[in-house]
């Protein structure tokens, strides 16, 4: 029977074809309905996880991060919210301040006000970031969950990233600042207060004569968080014209993600990146005011999510343990595509959807490179 099969040509080629597309487009179908099943936030799963759990929620004050921080307030978290807090509004508040009592309003009522508070803190300060972590502990005790949101971006060509006067900051370094060092700075923050006694409430006490794990004291490892994730970007995992800086600032960040997620397994510590694509967010508006229009041709039609719905995304996909968190269907086809040695969450289906995504990766570099080409010919061409 294998033989007569194999004899004839047209249904080889039939049954090779069948297989060959076949087999990629049924993992890739699958592995798009379990996204929009994961997906959905269950509330109850969600309220289990957080209820009277302090939360570190950086970035809290607009956008994605004011979303998640409304979201865990009506789920009963105790949280510390952090921004830098400069606007002010005319009775003199700021957007951290307004946050604070929205979530405050919606809390259940075994959440007494004293539960959430807002610090207001630069994050691309470390000793601020440290003082804060202090304090937060200080008054609702270790971190369960640390939750990073502060970031932003402002694309440009890189050339105009160069500042004219080389003594000030050029925004590539301070893309770096943003994204990449609001995060570390938590982290170790969160370290430095464990090495130095703060997570056991033993202030100022240091690390000498006491056992160290991956450099953290293991009688305060136990009051490590139980889970830090950041919020990157697609432009985590992709790059393109216009987006240089910012995207190898959250280049950088995936990569602090995936080395923590190794170093904090001795202490049961999940570390996850959450990847999304464009939010419709306050931050969003200001970056489409410096957007090159080359940028926007490329981008096409990425689409624009709302925060609130992104941000219970995000929270479902963290109760699923995922380590690099996607916030649509393109973000996870791009996901499964871009995944490198971070760990799958469905190795096998993942694998076999590759080669039709191998063949998407071909067509998106092409027109990315047709639209950069175009726009060198159309301006070049001017100057000829
Ligand atoms: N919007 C999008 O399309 C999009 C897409 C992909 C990824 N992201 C990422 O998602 C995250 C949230 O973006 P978003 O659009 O919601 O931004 P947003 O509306 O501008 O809000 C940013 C938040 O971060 C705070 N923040 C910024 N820099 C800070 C610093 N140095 N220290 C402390 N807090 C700081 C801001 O408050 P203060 O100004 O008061 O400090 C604000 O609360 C960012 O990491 C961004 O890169 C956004």
């Amino acid at each position: 029977m294998v033989y007569s099969f194999l004899s004839n040509p047209a249904e080889f080629l039939v049954a090779f074809l069948v297989f060959v597309i076949g087999v990629p487009v049924l993992s890739l179908s699958f592995l798009i309905v379990k996204f929009l099943v994961l997906s959905r936030l269950n509330p109850k799963k969600l309220e289990k996880a957080v209820s009277g759990r302090h939360i570190l929620l950086t970035g809290a004050s607009k956008g994605l991060g004011r979303s998640v921080a409304l979201i865990l307030a009506k789920h009963g978290a105790h949280l510390t919210l952090v921004a830098r807090g400069n606007d002010r509004n005319e009775d003199g508040k700021s957007s951290l301040d307004l946050i604070v009592e929205e979530c405050r309003r919606l809390a259940p009522a075994h959440v007494e006000p004293a539960h959430i508070a807002g610090i207001p803190t630069d994050l691309m300060s470390l000793s601020s970031t440290v003082q804060m972590v202090r304090a937060a502990i200080q008054a609702r005790g270790p971190f369960y969950w640390v939750l990073g949101c502060a970031g932003g971006s402002v694309p440009s060509f890189f050339a105009d990233s160069v500042p004219s006067d080389p003594t000030k900051l050029a925004r590539f370094e301070r893309e770096i600042q943003s994204n990449y060092l609001t995060a570390a700075n938590v982290v170790g923050a969160v370290i430095h207060n464990s090495k130095h006694g703060g997570l056991a409430g033993n202030l100022d006490e240091g690390v000498e004569g006491r056992d160290l794990c991956v450099g953290i004291p293991i009688q305060d490892a136990q009051t490590l968080p139980k889970r830090f994730v950041f919020v990157g970007s697609m432009l985590s995992i992709l790059s393109f014209a216009g987006y240089s800086s910012y995207s190898a600032s959250k280049y950088a960040l995936k990569g602090l993600v995936d080395g923590l997620r190794n170093e904090f397994i001795p202490f049961g510590t999940n570390v996850q990146l959450f990847i999304p694509n464009n939010i419709d967010t306050p931050g969003y508006a200001e970056e489409m005011k410096t957007k090159p229009e080359l940028t926007k041709t490329i981008e096409g039609v990425a689409g624009l999510l709302s925060p609130e719905h992104c941000a219970e995304v995000m929270l479902a996909l963290i109760l699923h343990d995922r380590p690099l968190i996607a916030s649509d269907l393109l973000g996870e086809i791009l996901r499964i595509y871009a995944q490198s040695m971070c760990v799958r969450p469905s190795p096998v289906t993942e694998g076999l959807a590759l080669p039709l995504l191998n063949v998407i990766q071909i067509f998106w570099n092409f027109f990315a490179e047709q639209d950069c080409a175009k726009y060198g010919r159309k301006i070049l061409g001017k100057q000829q």
